[in-house]
Protein backbone atom coordinates (compact mmCIF):
# COMPACT_ATOMS: atom_id res chain seq x y z
CA UNK A 1 0.00 0.00 0.00
CA UNK A 2 1.39 3.79 -0.60
CA UNK A 3 2.03 5.57 1.84
CA UNK A 4 0.12 8.93 2.93
CA UNK A 5 1.58 11.38 5.57
CA UNK A 6 0.45 14.92 7.54
CA UNK A 7 0.70 16.37 10.67
CA UNK A 8 -0.49 19.56 12.41
CA UNK A 9 1.34 21.87 14.79
CA UNK A 10 -0.37 21.38 18.60
CA UNK A 11 -0.36 25.36 18.63
CA UNK A 12 -3.75 26.06 20.16
CA UNK A 13 -6.46 23.93 22.59
CA UNK A 14 -8.77 23.39 19.71
CA UNK A 15 -8.31 22.78 15.92
CA UNK A 16 -10.47 24.83 13.59
CA UNK A 17 -12.79 24.02 10.86
CA UNK A 18 -10.13 25.49 8.15
CA UNK A 19 -7.87 22.32 9.35
CA UNK A 20 -10.80 20.54 10.00
CA UNK A 21 -11.95 20.92 6.14
CA UNK A 22 -8.95 21.52 4.85
CA UNK A 23 -7.02 18.80 6.41
CA UNK A 24 -8.57 16.14 8.64
CA UNK A 25 -11.32 14.97 6.70
CA UNK A 26 -8.90 14.15 3.88
CA UNK A 27 -6.82 12.37 6.23
CA UNK A 28 -9.98 10.22 7.24
CA UNK A 29 -10.82 9.69 3.88
CA UNK A 30 -7.50 8.65 2.86
CA UNK A 31 -6.79 5.93 5.61
CA UNK A 32 -9.20 3.61 3.68
CA UNK A 33 -6.73 3.75 0.70
CA UNK A 34 -3.09 4.19 2.03
CA UNK A 35 -0.97 3.17 4.86
CA UNK A 36 -1.15 6.45 6.71
CA UNK A 37 0.85 8.46 9.19
CA UNK A 38 -0.51 11.21 11.26
CA UNK A 39 1.71 12.78 13.69
CA UNK A 40 1.28 15.89 16.08
CA UNK A 41 4.68 18.69 14.49
CA UNK A 42 5.59 19.04 18.43
CA UNK A 43 9.15 20.03 17.40
CA UNK A 44 7.82 22.30 14.92
CA UNK A 45 5.60 24.48 18.08
CA UNK A 46 9.20 25.17 19.12
CA UNK A 47 9.40 27.62 16.93
CA UNK A 48 6.80 29.13 19.00
CA UNK A 49 7.82 29.61 22.82
CA UNK A 50 5.31 28.14 24.80
CA UNK A 51 5.32 27.34 28.60
CA UNK A 52 6.03 23.17 28.61
CA UNK A 53 2.83 22.05 30.49
CA UNK A 54 0.66 23.96 27.79
CA UNK A 55 2.85 22.35 25.16
CA UNK A 56 2.10 18.74 26.80
CA UNK A 57 -1.67 19.33 27.04
CA UNK A 58 -2.05 20.77 23.59
CA UNK A 59 -0.19 17.74 22.26
CA UNK A 60 -2.75 15.34 23.41
CA UNK A 61 -5.48 17.32 22.54
CA UNK A 62 -4.38 17.58 19.16
CA UNK A 63 -3.90 14.10 18.64
CA UNK A 64 -7.27 13.41 20.21
CA UNK A 65 -8.98 15.80 17.73
CA UNK A 66 -7.57 13.95 15.39
CA UNK A 67 -8.81 10.56 17.00
CA UNK A 68 -12.00 12.51 17.29
CA UNK A 69 -12.77 13.68 13.55
CA UNK A 70 -12.59 10.52 12.20
CA UNK A 71 -8.91 8.81 12.49
CA UNK A 72 -8.85 5.70 13.46
CA UNK A 73 -5.19 4.65 14.97
CA UNK A 74 -5.81 0.83 14.26
CA UNK A 75 -5.52 1.81 10.79
CA UNK A 76 -3.41 4.53 10.77
CA UNK A 77 -0.12 5.69 12.59
CA UNK A 78 -1.00 8.14 14.94
CA UNK A 79 2.44 9.77 16.63
CA UNK A 80 4.01 12.48 18.37
CA UNK A 81 7.17 13.93 15.98
CA UNK A 82 9.34 13.96 18.66
CA UNK A 83 9.36 10.55 19.82
CA UNK A 84 10.67 9.30 16.40
CA UNK A 85 13.75 11.03 16.68
CA UNK A 86 14.79 10.30 13.09
CA UNK A 87 12.96 13.13 12.16
CA UNK A 88 15.44 15.85 13.72
CA UNK A 89 18.18 13.80 11.96
CA UNK A 90 16.92 13.85 8.77
CA UNK A 91 16.25 17.48 9.53
CA UNK A 92 19.43 18.25 9.97
CA UNK A 93 20.62 16.64 6.80
CA UNK A 94 17.85 18.41 5.02
CA UNK A 95 19.60 21.81 6.28
CA UNK A 96 22.97 21.05 4.85
CA UNK A 97 21.14 20.45 1.12
CA UNK A 98 19.21 23.59 1.35
CA UNK A 99 20.68 27.06 0.41
CA UNK A 100 21.10 30.06 2.38
CA UNK A 101 19.02 32.24 -0.22
CA UNK A 102 16.34 29.40 -0.99
CA UNK A 103 15.07 29.11 3.11
CA UNK A 104 15.10 32.81 3.11
CA UNK A 105 12.75 32.90 0.42
CA UNK A 106 10.06 30.94 2.17
CA UNK A 107 6.98 32.91 2.65
CA UNK A 108 6.15 31.88 6.21
CA UNK A 109 9.23 33.03 7.11
CA UNK A 110 9.31 36.14 5.54
CA UNK A 111 5.71 36.90 6.72
CA UNK A 112 6.13 36.38 10.57
CA UNK A 113 9.58 38.26 10.90
CA UNK A 114 7.73 40.83 8.67
CA UNK A 115 4.91 41.52 11.22
CA UNK A 116 7.73 41.73 13.87
CA UNK A 117 7.70 37.89 15.45
CA UNK A 118 11.42 37.74 17.15
CA UNK A 119 12.57 34.81 14.87
CA UNK A 120 14.07 31.85 16.13
CA UNK A 121 16.43 29.65 13.91
CA UNK A 122 14.32 27.04 14.06
CA UNK A 123 11.52 29.02 12.31
CA UNK A 124 14.35 29.66 9.28
CA UNK A 125 14.81 26.10 9.25
CA UNK A 126 11.26 24.38 9.71
CA UNK A 127 10.46 23.83 5.97
CA UNK A 128 13.29 21.45 6.06
CA UNK A 129 12.11 20.07 9.06
CA UNK A 130 8.76 19.07 7.78
CA UNK A 131 10.90 17.89 4.47
CA UNK A 132 12.42 15.25 6.50
CA UNK A 133 8.50 14.36 8.16
CA UNK A 134 7.83 13.92 4.63
CA UNK A 135 10.15 12.31 3.17
CA UNK A 136 11.02 9.94 6.08
CA UNK A 137 7.69 7.92 5.42
CA UNK A 138 7.98 8.19 1.26
CA UNK A 139 5.35 9.69 1.19
CA UNK A 140 3.42 9.32 -2.17
CA UNK A 141 0.95 11.83 -1.12
CA UNK A 142 0.49 14.54 1.35
CA UNK A 143 -2.99 15.88 2.33
CA UNK A 144 -2.78 19.71 3.13
CA UNK A 145 -4.56 22.92 2.60
CA UNK A 146 -3.19 25.24 0.00
CA UNK A 147 -1.33 27.59 3.01
CA UNK A 148 1.23 24.46 3.05
CA UNK A 149 1.54 24.16 -0.75
CA UNK A 150 4.84 25.91 -0.99
CA UNK A 151 6.36 23.66 1.68
CA UNK A 152 5.59 20.97 -0.25
CA UNK A 153 7.71 22.26 -3.32
CA UNK A 154 10.68 22.29 -1.05
CA UNK A 155 10.15 19.28 0.16
CA UNK A 156 10.33 18.19 -3.68
CA UNK A 157 13.18 20.01 -4.24
CA UNK A 158 14.96 18.43 -1.85
CA UNK A 159 14.40 15.06 -2.65
CA UNK A 160 15.38 15.64 -6.04
CA UNK A 161 18.37 17.25 -4.87
CA UNK A 162 19.18 14.24 -2.85
CA UNK A 163 18.32 11.81 -5.17
CA UNK A 164 20.43 13.81 -7.97
CA UNK A 165 23.25 13.86 -5.73
CA UNK A 166 23.14 10.23 -4.07
CA UNK A 167 21.34 8.38 -6.11
CA UNK A 168 17.62 7.33 -6.14
CA UNK A 169 16.78 6.76 -2.22
CA UNK A 170 13.59 9.29 -1.69
CA UNK A 171 10.26 9.77 -3.05
CA UNK A 172 8.70 12.95 -4.36
CA UNK A 173 6.05 13.44 -2.87
CA UNK A 174 2.73 14.64 -4.32
CA UNK A 175 0.68 17.64 -2.13
CA UNK A 176 -3.00 16.51 -1.80
CA UNK A 177 -4.97 19.39 -1.93
CA UNK A 178 -8.83 19.44 -2.45
CA UNK A 179 -9.27 23.08 -4.37
CA UNK A 180 -12.26 24.28 -2.62
CA UNK A 181 -11.94 23.28 0.78
CA UNK A 182 -8.18 23.77 1.04
CA UNK A 183 -8.61 27.51 2.28
CA UNK A 184 -11.24 28.50 4.30
CA UNK A 185 -11.59 31.75 5.09
CA UNK A 186 -12.19 34.06 8.31
CA UNK A 187 -15.79 34.31 9.45
CA UNK A 188 -14.80 38.17 9.36
CA UNK A 189 -12.50 39.15 7.29
CA UNK A 190 -13.43 36.36 3.92
CA UNK A 191 -10.18 37.20 2.06
CA UNK A 192 -7.68 36.01 4.72
CA UNK A 193 -7.80 32.53 5.79
CA UNK A 194 -9.14 31.54 8.92
CA UNK A 195 -6.28 31.06 10.96
CA UNK A 196 -5.05 30.11 14.98
CA UNK A 197 -2.73 32.67 14.83
CA UNK A 198 -4.03 35.71 13.06
CA UNK A 199 -8.08 35.09 13.25
CA UNK A 200 -10.04 37.07 16.02
CA UNK A 201 -11.95 34.63 17.90
CA UNK A 202 -15.09 36.06 15.72
CA UNK A 203 -13.59 35.21 12.81
CA UNK A 204 -12.64 31.33 13.83
CA UNK A 205 -15.29 27.98 14.30
CA UNK A 206 -13.17 26.31 16.76
CA UNK A 207 -14.10 22.80 16.67
CA UNK A 208 -13.55 22.76 20.69
CA UNK A 209 -15.88 25.90 21.21
CA UNK A 210 -19.58 25.80 23.00
CA UNK A 211 -22.22 25.11 20.52
CA UNK A 212 -24.14 28.30 21.02
CA UNK A 213 -20.90 30.00 20.38
CA UNK A 214 -20.21 28.81 17.14
CA UNK A 215 -23.58 29.05 15.81
CA UNK A 216 -23.62 33.08 17.26
CA UNK A 217 -20.05 33.24 15.22
CA UNK A 218 -21.51 32.01 12.06
CA UNK A 219 -24.66 34.26 12.13
CA UNK A 220 -22.35 37.45 12.32
CA UNK A 221 -20.18 36.23 9.91
CA UNK A 222 -19.54 38.93 7.20
CA UNK A 223 -20.82 39.03 3.77
CA UNK A 224 -21.35 41.26 1.20
CA UNK A 225 -24.23 44.03 0.20
CA UNK A 226 -25.74 41.55 -2.55
CA UNK A 227 -28.53 39.35 -1.81
CA UNK A 228 -28.23 36.54 -3.82
CA UNK A 229 -26.77 33.26 -2.22
CA UNK A 230 -24.38 32.43 -4.88
CA UNK A 231 -20.68 30.35 -5.15
CA UNK A 232 -18.41 32.62 -6.38
CA UNK A 233 -15.28 33.16 -4.63
CA UNK A 234 -13.93 36.43 -5.92
CA UNK A 235 -17.14 38.60 -5.43
CA UNK A 236 -18.72 36.86 -3.04
CA UNK A 237 -16.01 35.53 -0.42
CA UNK A 238 -18.26 35.48 2.70
CA UNK A 239 -20.90 33.42 1.22
CA UNK A 240 -18.80 31.45 -1.04
CA UNK A 241 -16.90 30.52 2.59
CA UNK A 242 -20.30 29.67 4.18
CA UNK A 243 -21.08 27.31 0.57
CA UNK A 244 -17.84 25.20 1.80
CA UNK A 245 -18.48 24.73 4.79
CA UNK A 246 -21.60 23.45 4.42
CA UNK A 247 -20.77 21.44 1.23
CA UNK A 248 -17.49 19.60 2.72
CA UNK A 249 -20.28 18.58 6.11
CA UNK A 250 -23.57 17.68 4.65
CA UNK A 251 -21.42 15.79 1.62
CA UNK A 252 -23.55 17.91 -0.77
CA UNK A 253 -21.53 19.27 -3.85
CA UNK A 254 -21.28 22.88 -3.51
CA UNK A 255 -22.87 24.46 -6.69
CA UNK A 256 -26.47 22.35 -5.33
CA UNK A 257 -25.96 23.80 -1.66
CA UNK A 258 -25.91 27.08 -3.54
CA UNK A 259 -29.39 25.88 -5.70
CA UNK A 260 -30.82 24.87 -2.90
CA UNK A 261 -31.34 28.35 -1.55
CA UNK A 262 -32.59 30.04 -4.88
CA UNK A 263 -34.95 32.74 -3.64
CA UNK A 264 -33.82 32.93 0.05
CA UNK A 265 -31.21 35.18 1.78
CA UNK A 266 -28.18 35.34 3.88
CA UNK A 267 -30.01 34.90 6.96
CA UNK A 268 -31.62 31.46 5.72
CA UNK A 269 -27.97 30.31 4.84
CA UNK A 270 -26.08 31.28 7.95
CA UNK A 271 -29.21 29.65 10.79
CA UNK A 272 -28.82 25.96 7.93
CA UNK A 273 -25.00 26.29 7.83
CA UNK A 274 -24.64 26.82 11.51
CA UNK A 275 -27.12 23.99 11.85
CA UNK A 276 -25.22 21.73 10.09
CA UNK A 277 -21.68 22.83 11.92
CA UNK A 278 -23.01 22.33 15.25
CA UNK A 279 -24.92 18.58 14.57
CA UNK A 280 -21.15 17.56 12.99
CA UNK A 281 -19.37 19.08 15.96
CA UNK A 282 -21.24 17.56 18.80
CA UNK A 283 -20.30 13.58 18.11
CA UNK A 284 -16.72 15.25 17.95
CA UNK A 285 -17.07 17.02 21.26
CA UNK A 286 -18.25 14.40 22.88
CA UNK A 287 -15.70 11.53 21.58
CA UNK A 288 -13.33 14.23 22.62
CA UNK A 289 -14.61 13.77 26.09
CA UNK A 290 -14.08 10.04 26.28
CA UNK A 291 -10.40 10.63 24.98
CA UNK A 292 -9.13 12.98 27.10
CA UNK A 293 -10.55 11.57 30.20
CA UNK A 294 -8.51 8.39 29.79
CA UNK A 295 -4.86 9.86 29.53
CA UNK A 296 -3.36 6.73 29.63
CA UNK A 297 -5.42 5.30 26.76
CA UNK A 298 -3.97 8.19 24.76
CA UNK A 299 -0.85 8.14 25.54
CA UNK A 300 -0.44 4.03 24.91
CA UNK A 301 -1.59 4.76 20.86
CA UNK A 302 0.64 7.54 20.77
CA UNK A 303 2.93 4.98 22.02
CA UNK A 304 2.09 2.41 19.50
CA UNK A 305 1.88 4.81 16.67
CA UNK A 306 5.63 6.09 16.96
CA UNK A 307 6.27 2.18 17.24
CA UNK A 308 5.40 1.88 13.79
CA UNK A 309 6.68 4.98 12.43
CA UNK A 310 10.10 4.20 13.96
CA UNK A 311 10.17 0.99 11.80
CA UNK A 312 9.84 2.86 8.88
CA UNK A 313 11.84 6.00 10.08
CA UNK A 314 14.96 3.96 10.68
CA UNK A 315 15.14 2.11 7.58
CA UNK A 316 14.96 5.29 5.67
CA UNK A 317 17.60 6.78 8.22
CA UNK A 318 19.75 4.05 7.46
CA UNK A 319 19.37 4.64 4.17
CA UNK A 320 19.99 8.10 4.18
CA UNK A 321 23.18 7.72 6.28
CA UNK A 322 24.63 5.09 3.60
CA UNK A 323 23.87 7.42 0.80
CA UNK A 324 25.25 10.76 2.22
CA UNK A 325 28.62 9.04 3.58
CA UNK A 326 28.29 8.81 7.42
CA UNK A 327 29.49 5.38 8.81
CA UNK A 328 26.75 2.88 10.06
CA UNK A 329 27.53 3.14 13.63
CA UNK A 330 28.27 -0.81 14.64
P1 LIG B 1 -0.92 23.68 10.75
O1 LIG B 1 -0.82 23.04 12.10
O2 LIG B 1 -0.78 25.15 10.66
O3 LIG B 1 -2.26 23.29 10.06
C1 LIG B 1 -2.74 21.96 10.00
C2 LIG B 1 -3.43 21.72 8.67
O4 LIG B 1 -4.57 22.58 8.51
C3 LIG B 1 -4.51 23.23 7.26
N1 LIG B 1 -5.15 24.56 7.39
C4 LIG B 1 -6.16 24.98 6.62
N2 LIG B 1 -6.83 24.41 5.61
C5 LIG B 1 -7.83 25.12 5.06
N3 LIG B 1 -8.19 26.36 5.46
C6 LIG B 1 -7.54 26.97 6.47
N4 LIG B 1 -7.93 28.18 6.86
C7 LIG B 1 -6.47 26.29 7.10
N5 LIG B 1 -5.63 26.58 8.11
C8 LIG B 1 -4.84 25.52 8.28
C9 LIG B 1 -3.03 23.33 6.95
O5 LIG B 1 -2.81 23.53 5.58
C10 LIG B 1 -2.53 22.01 7.45
O6 LIG B 1 -2.74 21.00 6.48
N6 LIG B 1 3.57 22.93 8.73
C11 LIG B 1 2.33 22.26 9.07
C12 LIG B 1 2.55 21.09 10.01
C13 LIG B 1 3.48 20.07 9.46
C14 LIG B 1 3.24 19.18 8.39
C15 LIG B 1 4.40 18.38 8.26
C16 LIG B 1 2.17 19.00 7.51
C17 LIG B 1 4.72 19.77 9.96
N7 LIG B 1 5.28 18.78 9.22
C18 LIG B 1 4.52 17.40 7.26
C19 LIG B 1 2.28 18.02 6.52
C20 LIG B 1 3.43 17.24 6.41
C21 LIG B 1 1.44 23.27 9.79
O7 LIG B 1 1.91 24.19 10.41
O8 LIG B 1 0.12 22.99 9.76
Amino acid sequence: QPRILSGMQPTSDSLHIGNYLGALVNWVKLQDEFDAYYFVADLHALTVPTDPEVLRRRTRVTAAQFIAGGVDPERSAVFCQSHVTEHAELGWVMNCLTGFGEASRMTQFKDKTAKGQNANVGLFTYPMLMAADILMYDAAYVPVGEDQRQHLEITRDLAERFNTRFGEALVVPEPYIVKESAKVMDLQEPTAKMSKTTSSPKGLIDLMEDPAKIAKNIRSAVTDTDTEVRYDVENKPGVSNLLVIHSVLSGTPVQQVADSFAGKGYGDLKKEVADVVVTAIEPFQKRMTELLDDEAELDRILASGAERAREVAQATMARVRDRVGLLPAA
